[in-house]
């Protein structure tokens, strides 16, 4: 899609895009728009929802300002894509990577196989049959329509189940009833055939916290390497979800550990989903802020200093706009601020932070 990416957009894609960059030529410190962000040794990115691509450029500008990678949150995912059966919607897909294209900034795929975010065709999907030959055939179609353009996708996200130590090691999914653990295999391959040139990831959470549960979830996460490999199916790297929970302080030296194992099987590593779930911290944004940003500390100091990520990203830029708002709203009532950048797109600590992580 590189070769006319631009020209694919939609007319309100780049309208969008034309006033994120006009914003970004009117902040108060900026380049100018096309201008890269600062060196960094690795690439920072952020997720980026469409509506807000569209509708906040002050918002979008501050990507173009500060991110090295500029990818769909949620356009990439099955129900934006194909929401009816045989019908391939790209438009929000396209009018992001395409303005990440036009700044020259790298992009990333946000998720072929997932156990939710699929329209109600596919969640009643019962047989075998059926769920291979859509599964393949959505990831042909999408995999298909971006190469070139995405480098990089995460082929299945969250396949992990929350306490793997509960009723099995793998989360419950349409995927996981017809087909078992063989669509991982199916997904790699399919993505593999249309993409041969991306970097092919498995996406998860709570793989650098402490306790038995967060233990349990990094060994299926190796297992999961391990068994892709045996099968002679590449896997290049793995997304560690950084959603991180104050709930679970960051164990330094299993993240450490299982870093080393990922580079012993040949395997890279991605921060990706940065934030800090403050939903249970004090209401003074202050002592927030500082926690947050020690917590992202801790969490990065183990990262980096054990092999540098091929990517850091954060899950959204600021906290004007969190998934966490919906789903883990402050226990006191106050607005939450998971990210790098305030509701009013200023910086705060955890910026400072990542900047210092981030420095050639
Ligand atoms: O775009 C539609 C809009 O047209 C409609 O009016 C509106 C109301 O129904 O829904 C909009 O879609 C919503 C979408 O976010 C965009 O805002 C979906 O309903 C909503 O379910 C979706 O939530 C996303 C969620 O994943 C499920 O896909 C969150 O924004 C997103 O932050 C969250 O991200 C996940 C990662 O993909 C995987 N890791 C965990 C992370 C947090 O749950």
């Amino acid at each position: 899609m590189r070769q006319n990416s631009v020209k694919n957009l939609t007319r309100r894609s780049v309208l969008a895009g034309a006033g994120a960059l006009t914003a970004a030529t009117t902040l108060p410190v900026c380049a100018p728009a096309q201008t890269m962000p600062r060196k960094h040794r690795v690439p920072f990115g952020a997720a980026l929802e469409y509506q807000h691509f569209l509708e906040d450029s002050d918002y979008t500008a501050l990507f173009v300002e500060h991110c090295d990678m500029i990818f769909p949150m949620n356009a990439l995912k099955w129900e934006a894509l194909q929401y009816n059966q045989g019908e391939f919607d790209y438009l929000q897909a396209e009018g992001i990577i395409g303005f990440a294209e036009h700044l020259d900034r790298a992009t990333y795929g946000h998720t072929f196989v997932w156990y939710t975010a699929l329209p109600d065709w596919v969640q009643s999907i019962t047989s075998a049959r059926q769920a291979k030959k859509v599964l393949i055939n959505h990831i042909h179609n999408v995999a298909g329509h971006f190469a070139g353009s995405v480098p990089a996708w995460d082929v299945v996200n969250e396949v992990i189940a929350h306490d793997p130590r509960d009723k099995g090691e793998w989360r419950d999914s349409v995927w996981m009833r017809t087909l078992g653990l063989s669509h991982i295999d199916i997904a790699f391959a399919a993505a593999a055939e249309a993409a041969p040139n991306a970097e092919l990831a498995i996406n998860d959470y709570d793989l650098g916290s402490v306790g038995p549960r967060c233990q349990a979830r990094r060994e299926a996460m190796l297992t999961l390497v391990r068994r892709l490999q045996d099968r002679g199916q590449r896997i290049d790297s793995i997304g560690m979800q950084g959603h991180l929970d104050p709930d679970f302080p960051i164990d330094q030296e299993g993240l450490a550990r299982f870093i080393r194992e990922l580079q012993s099987l040949g395997v890279g590593y991605r921060i990706t989903e940065l934030d800090v779930n403050d939903w249970k911290l004090p209401s003074d944004r202050y002592v927030r802020d500082e926690f947050s940003a020690d917590m992202v500390d801790q969490f990065l100091d183990a990262a980096f200093s054990t092999a540098l990520p091929l990517s850091l990203s954060t899950w959204g830029l600021s906290d004007r706009y969190t998934w966490l708002s919906e789903v883990m709203p402050h226990r006191k009532g106050a607005k939450n601020r998971p990210l790098p950048f305030d509701e009013n797109l200023q910086p705060k600590p955890m910026f400072d932070v990542i900047q210092r992580y981030l420095a050639v």
